[in-house]
């Protein structure tokens, strides 16, 4: 049976190259992994005060969808050589109540993909860092910056085959690291 794996992806955008990013993992991940984006875009900006004996619908719905994945790939562009506000604000949301994050012991991945060359590389380890403290092992290699995204995707939306490729080891790699760590 294929493993449960949610996708968070660190664009509101309509037409973002990261949630294209994320639906190629979508196409081309092995039968092992079934990948699942969940939505982070309807999260409050995160609030001890609302988060009491009823917190807000939305809180409650992602921390359910992401406890019953078994997995996290992150996909997120860089902004202002930082992460995007919406990762870590899904991030904090999952760490809370104190006790009882729904981030702890899941195998992570991170992949960073921006229009520029660098490829989110502050981005990619600016969200490690939280990870660490998360306790979610994260896939090392191979690291995942994908740059010059727009070039990849011809006008039909179709992804060349460079980097296809370059996802395709990533998502296997991220398949195999989910297997040993289960
Ligand atoms: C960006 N962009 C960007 N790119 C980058 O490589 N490093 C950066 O620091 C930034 N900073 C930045 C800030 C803000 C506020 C925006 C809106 C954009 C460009 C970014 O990579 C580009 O817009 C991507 O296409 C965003 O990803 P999506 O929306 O296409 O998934």
């Amino acid at each position: 049976m294929s493993k449960k794996i949610a996708v968070l992806v660190g664009s509101l955008r309509k037409d973002s190259y990261n949630l294209k990013v994320a639906k190629v993992f979508q196409q081309i991940a092995p039968e092992s992994l079934s990948l699942n984006i969940i939505e982070i875009g309807d999260l409050p900006f995160y609030n001890e005060d609302i988060d009491v004996d009823t917190p807000p619908p939305s809180y409650t719905r992602f921390r359910q969808a992401i406890a019953s994945c078994e997995g996290v790939i992150f996909v997120t562009p860089e902004y202002n050589r930082g992460l995007p506000a919406v990762i870590k604000n899904a991030l904090d949301v999952g760490s809370r109540p104190y006790g009882k994050s729904v981030w702890s012991k899941k195998p992570a991945a991170v992949v960073s993909v921006s229009q520029g060359a660098i490829g989110g590389f502050s981005a990619n380890h600016q969200l490690r860092q939280s990870l660490v403290f998360l306790d979610m092992p994260t896939l090392q290699q191979p690291e995942a910056y994908v740059g010059n995204i727009a070039a990849a995707f011809d006008e039909h939306g179709n992804i060349n085959e460079k980097t296809q490729s370059f996802l395709a080891l990533i998502i296997d790699s991220y398949a195999k690291w989910v297997e040993k760590l289960s």
